[in-house]
């Protein structure tokens, strides 16, 4: 059902998380923005695209991918901007050279961002002091009684139910990116975002 679920793309994913998370999810991506910019931000596994223009209003170049083709179509629909570049690719071999980006942006990723082929691939990727912004999980804080609809359908998002939760203490650390874990409100709850810097 996970794979499947990427393979029909944004036909299924962005009206599912638009009915049972409203305006929250897209809230809890943006929670990466502050340290997003001023150069080149790459953002891995970006789905549909929602979060590129407003990544791209704060870099100045701006490149997306994920490893599914169908929920890159609306991505390049989404991405007009000269700046913002969309392709397929898959985290465990970024296709870019070493040092390209000062920050990297993932949201909602699921559990292949922690695998260490893609951390050190990350790691490859940033310039020296650029930051890795994970917002790995969130929960609601208001409408708690949308809870117990909201797990199944998070365990075919990630493949997961864990998802509303934090992730374990060093499951995104890496020797060359010394991170920590940041709490940040919004308006419907609270995301659960991992914020790292390149030595
Ligand atoms: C839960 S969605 C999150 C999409 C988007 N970032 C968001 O905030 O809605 C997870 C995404 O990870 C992508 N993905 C899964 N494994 C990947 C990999 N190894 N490399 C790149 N993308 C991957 C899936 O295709 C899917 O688009």
């Amino acid at each position: 059902m996970f794979e499947l679920l990427y393979r029909a793309g944004s036909r299924m994913y962005d009206p599912l998380t638009a009915v049972f998370f409203g305006p929250a999810w897209h809230n809890w991506r943006r929670t990466a923005l502050p340290w997003v910019g001023p150069d080149r931000t790459l953002e891995i596994a970006c789905g549909t695209g929602q979060l590129l223009p407003e990544l791209a209003s704060r870099a100045s170049f701006v490149a997306g991918f994920d490893r599914s083709q169908s929920m890159l179509n609306p991505a390049r629909r989404r991405s007009t901007r000269d700046s913002i570049a969309v392709l397929q690719a898959d985290a465990k071999s970024i296709p870019f050279r070493d040092g390209s980006f000062d920050t990297v942006v993932s949201t909602f990723p699921a559990s292949f961002i922690s695998s260490r082929s893609v951390l050190d691939e990350v790691a490859r990727v940033l310039s020296p002091g650029g930051r890795f912004v994970v917002v790995v999980s969130a929960r609601f804080t208001r409408f708690q009684w949308k809870r117990p609809f909201i797990h199944p359908i998070l365990r075919l998002a990630y493949g997961s139910a864990s998802s509303m939760n934090r992730w374990p203490e060093d499951l995104l650390s890496h020797p060359e990116m010394p991170g920590e874990w940041r709490d940040l409100e919004t308006p419907e709850g609270e995301a659960f975002v991992w914020v790292a810097v390149k030595r």
